[in-house]
């Protein structure tokens, strides 16, 4: 590929003329509703089930012209099918991102290297859904011959958010006699009150790791099988029946005393954030189907392909990137809220924030060189209607401007009594509210028709013109989890190809691992640490002295 990330950046033509329209002076959204109501049919692009309604966002068309052309002019549909090729777009890791070969149909061919990766794809996929129906009919069953009732997965960072979020997220198509829990706090705690009241009998440990050498998920691995021993009474046997592991790394799982047999395999061109549809999702499919699970993966090769064969003007994920840029770039917008109107959605945005900050949170560009632009957004958020009556009065009379997502849906889903079922209605009636009072706001003049006191007028103003985009479906079904996660996942793509950074390293987290293995010593032997700071020394000792008061 051309490098056609220079001149850097800020310098080109297509970003100063962005900089030059805000700097025109923006419209109020009242106003460009009123100028153009037609808005509110053309800013909506539908990507299968997933209605996009961006008419709420502080833009107009000519926009959306110049982010296209700064899109062109990076060419972010160049890196696009660079990475659909398996070229290796990782550039620091020296690796091809090819998550999209995951969910790609049997048929479909994807080289790496000249291999076709498809086939070793279906291959795991096929022994996952064997294993998973064997262990959700009972023919898998634990050391004593009784059948596992408790499945509980042990990984951190995208080895637990993302089955954790989906099993959340999909749980009314899960079998409800199953147990299915994550650990992935090193905090013992969290261990201990997943498995507090299981039978070890009945208990499947999933170890996720896709380098096998994360100190959280090995420890708290260990500290699982030693809880399970002990009920054996030390019978190492007990452990080809209650672990398997899913991971990139057969040396260190077989270390680690799991049968390379009971190991699902993932490659390493699936980064950590974007594997839960790889073998990751293992507890998912034991607890919703190989068929649903199945019917997932649809839904995200429904979004890969819009994203790879739709044109600019109606590409989802190339809309919703370039929308995160001119917040974050030209209006000094700092956070992106994501704000699901679905109960099952409560570990959605904390998902998004591995797969966003963990990604596009960079300051150096693809060249090595500092960025002088904005780059990744904190992305943050909880259900509505919570967070209604916790944060929204921040969105709505704070000095910030915080972008935000509304994902809600037309229909409950689950076994809900129909007096339950009834409630979606006043859910979404809140959903609605809140979007149309953040775009168009209250003026002083209606608070004062209202007979409010001239000294509260300021006070009960909303100013609005808060951008916002509505993405609505039908239902919360595993295809449409699917279609919701590509279309970040490639939001997030565009944006990290526009600011020319490598979306798919994370070295940010690498030193805090480093450093932590050195203290650990101080803390549990009182060992000195060579070239601690006198800060964390200060700090170091009076943790000693308070744990061994
Ligand atoms: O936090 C860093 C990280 O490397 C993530 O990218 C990854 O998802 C997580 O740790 C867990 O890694 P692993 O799956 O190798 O245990």
């Amino acid at each position: 590929m051309a490098d056609v990330h220079y001149p850097n950046l800020i310098h080109r033509p297509e970003w100063t003329a962005l900089a030059d329209h805000r700097a025109e002076g923006p419209l109020h959204l009242r106003e460009l509703f009123a100028s153009d109501p037609g808005r509110a049919e053309r800013y909506v692009v539908r990507v299968g089930d997933l209605h996009i309604d961006y008419s709420k966002q502080l833009i107009t068309d000519e926009t959306l012209a110049l982010l296209q052309e700064l899109a062109t002019a990076t060419d972010v549909f160049g890196l696009r099918d660079a990475m659909f090729r398996g070229e290796r777009i990782n550039i620091t890791e020296d690796r091809a991102v090819l998550h999209t070969a995951l969910r790609a149909p049997r048929d479909a061919v994807i080289e790496v290297d000249g291999e076709n990766v498809v086939p070793q794809v279906h291959a795991v996929l096929d022994k996952m859904s064997d294993f998973a129906q064997r262990v959700r009919s009972g023919a898998w069953t634990g050391h004593t011959g009784r059948r596992i009732r408790n499945v509980v997965n042990i990984g951190i960072g995208g080895s637990d958010l993302g089955p954790a979020m989906a099993y959340e997220a999909l749980r009314s198509f899960a079998d409800r006699d199953l147990t299915v829990r994550f650990v992935s706090n090193v905090d013992g705690a969290d261990l201990h009150e997943a498995t507090r009241d299981l039978d070890p009998a009945e208990t499947l440990f999933i170890v996720a790791s896709k380098t096998f050498t994360t100190i959280e998920t090995i420890t708290n691995a260990t500290s699982a099988r030693s809880w399970l021993l002990e009920a054996f009474e030390g019978d190492e046997k007990a452990v080809a029946k209650h672990f398997v592991a899913l991971s990139t790394n057969s040396g260190k799982v077989t270390e680690f005393g799991i049968d390379p047999d009971n190991m699902f395999e993932f490659w390493d061109w699936v980064g950590g954030r974007y594997s839960y549809d790889s073998a990751i999702g293992l507890s998912l499919m034991i607890a919703i189907g190989p068929d649903r699970f199945r019917e997932m993966l649809d839904g995200f090769h429904l979004v890969d392909e819009h994203f790879r064969t739709a044109p600019a003007e109606a590409n989802a994920p190339l809309l919703l990137g370039l929308l995160g840029i001119w917040y974050g770039n030209f209006h000094d917008a700092q956070s992106h809220a994501v704000l699901p109107y679905s109960h099952y959605l409560s570990k959605f945005t904390a998902y998004l924030q591995q797969l966003d900050m963990e990604s596009n949170g960079k300051s150096v560009d693809r060249h090595g060189r500092r960025v002088e632009w904005q780059t990744g957004p904190v992305v943050w958020g909880t259900p509505g209607t919570n967070g209604q009556h916790a944060y929204y009065q921040l969105i709505h009379q704070g000095t910030k401007l915080i972008p935000a997502d509304f994902i809600g849906f037309a229909r409950p889903v689950g076994e809900l009594s129909p007096e339950l079922a009834a409630q979606h209605d006043l859910l979404m009636a809140n959903f609605f509210a809140q979007t149309q009072a953040l775009a168009f706001g209250k003026s002083a003049e209606e608070v004062r028709a209202e007979g409010v006191p001239e000294e509260q007028v300021a006070h009960r103003t909303f100013h609005g013109d808060h951008p916002t985009t509505t993405i609505l479906a039908a239902e919360l079904t595993p295809s449409v989890l699917g279609q919701l996660i590509a279309l970040y996942e490639h939001k997030v793509f565009v944006q990290g190809a526009v600011w020319d950074i490598d979306s798919f390293d994370q070295w940010g987290v690498e030193l805090g691992k480093v450093l932590a293995k050195r203290v650990e010593p101080a803390l549990t032997k009182g060992a000195d640490v060579p070239g601690l700071d006198p800060s964390t020394t200060a700090l170091v000792a009076a943790y000693r002295t308070l744990k061994n008061a």
